[in-house]
């Protein structure tokens, strides 16, 4: 079985995700982290998040156990992650990997933006996941705070209007609602709430 969550950014998505690969023992990958790992490595060796040759020869050569998870996750990384993930390039050096992943015997879940459309069509489940901004700002900022302090909520809900609309409008592989996919709002929804209902729809088709 393969399993393709997507949405958008502080949706959900992520806690869905690993709930669900644990619960139907899948091995899950984060495809944010390829992105997320790929900006970092670029700002750490001065390679311009426009530069379309040396970001790919970085994405090709990812050895995600060099970074540590707290480097990926702050919202610098973040921002900088959905620049490269604009760049053609960058996704078709990251293509086979998630390919390769989603296809292994067995099965396998994996999170992001472009799962259901791109990296795995032929997915047996796909979510959506999203909420509306101020409620994913509010968790972010939650998120955050406590190890950038100062960040105000206004903040972040402005950046993250910006990235989802980096993430939609780019022309290589936009950020979509796969037709066939399933639409969970988790506005006013606890975690467990959502949870639930995803695992409704893995159900659904089992
Ligand atoms: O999900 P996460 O916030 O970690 O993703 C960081 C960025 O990576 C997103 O804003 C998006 O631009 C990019 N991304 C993508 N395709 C994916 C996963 C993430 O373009 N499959």
């Amino acid at each position: 079985m393969i399993i393709a969550i997507d949405g958008t950014t502080a949706s959900g998505k992520g806690t869905i995700a690993t709930r669900l690969a644990a619960k139907y023992a899948l091995p899950h990958m984060d495809t944010g982290c390829l992105y997320r790992a790929t900006a970092v490595a670029a700002l750490n060796q001065g390679v311009a998040l426009d530069d379309s040759a040396g970001l790919a020869a970085i994405a090709t050569s990812l050895d995600l156990s060099k970074f540590r998870d707290s480097e990926l996750r702050t919202g610098e990384a973040g921002k900088a992650a959905s620049k490269v993930a604009a760049i053609p390039d960058v996704r078709r050096a990251l293509f086979n990997l998630q390919r390769a992943f989603a296809t292994q015997p067995g099965g396998a879940l994996l999170d992001g933006r472009d799962i259901g459309t791109v990296i795995a069509p032929d997915a047996d489940v796909k979510l959506w996941i999203d909420a509306n901004v101020e409620q994913r700002g509010f968790r972010r900022w939650k998120e955050l705070v406590a190890t950038e302090p100062g960040l105000t909520l206004e903040d972040v809900i402005r950046h993250l209007r910006i990235r989802d609309e980096r993430d939609q409008l780019r022309k290589d592989a936009p950020a979509t609602i796969a037709a066939d996919a399933v639409l969970i709002d988790t506005t006013d929804l606890t975690i467990d709430a959502a949870v639930e209902k995803a695992i409704a729809a893995v159900e659904a088709v089992l």
